[in-house]
């Protein structure tokens, strides 16, 4: 997990404890590597989409949304979690530069999802967080995927990770609305709204796993 980038480009191998700045030609480099990764992996999902929702006659996968992290996010994040400010820390420890998330009608869809996913010869998936299963405290919930995926850096081939997360179209209302809110708030929900967060996370669990059986009632 450690290779990331590092046979890549000369320039970029020789950056490795290099202090990160946002404004050099080099974050810029690094960046336009993950962008590249982002485009391949989100031909590959089109792919999926594409077979699975014929597969399975009806849109397994709703929707696919890409973001690269924005700067000030990267930073944030580094300095939030006390990793060094160079440029090995950013590529070893930073997965969710490239960001994918797919959206999806039932809950019975993110395992038919995963699967695809993990059996893709284009994309590795080195690690999954199963917050579908297993909800985060603050009731958010969500299967992700930490993947690599080899990009061309001037003939070299360096591989290259992102995350995946798959939601369903109700998991992704609870967890866009609660990060509006969050931010607003700067973060601090009080305890009161935490817990109602939680609790709304918890009925809309609920409903999901209800319309996903009504819906397997009537799949064969
Ligand atoms: P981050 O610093 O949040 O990126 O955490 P991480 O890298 O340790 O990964 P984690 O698996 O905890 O979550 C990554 C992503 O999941 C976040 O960037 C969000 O998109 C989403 N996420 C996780 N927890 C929450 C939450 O409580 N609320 C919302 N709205 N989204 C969340
Ligand atoms: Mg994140």
């Amino acid at each position: 997990m450690n290779n990331e980038l590092k046979e890549s480009s000369t320039e970029i191998s020789g950056l490795q404890m290099i202090p990160i700045d946002i404004k050099q030609h080099e974050f810029k480099t690094l960046m336009s590597i993950y962008e590249k990764a982002l485009d391949k992996t989100k031909d590959e999902l089109e792919e999926i989409q594409t077979s699975l929702n014929k597969v399975y006659k009806y849109n397994v996968i709703n929707n696919i949304e890409c973001r690269i992290k924005t700067p000030d996010s990267i930073i944030n994040k580094m300095k939030r979690k006390n990793y060094d400010l160079n440029y090995k820390a950013l590529i070893s420890n930073i997965n969710d530069i490239a960001g994918i998330r797919i959206v999806c009608p039932f809950k019975t869809d993110i395992p038919k999802i995963k699967e695809v996913i993990e059996k893709s010869s284009a994309i590795d998936v080195l690690e999954v967080k199963d917050y579908m299963n297993a909800p985060k405290k603050s009731g958010y919930s969500g299967l992700h995927m930490i993947g690599q995926i080899p990009v061309d850096i001037g003939g070299t081939s360096a591989n290259v990770k992102m995350e995946i997360q798959v939601r369903t179209m109700a998991m992704n209302f609870w967890a866009t609305t609660e990060h509006k809110i969050k931010y607003k708030a700067q973060n601090k929900l009080s305890k009161i709204d935490s817990k109602k967060m939680v609790f709304y996370a918890r009925l809309i669990n609920e409903i999901d796993n209800k319309i996903s059986k009504i819906n397997e009632k009537y799949s064969n």
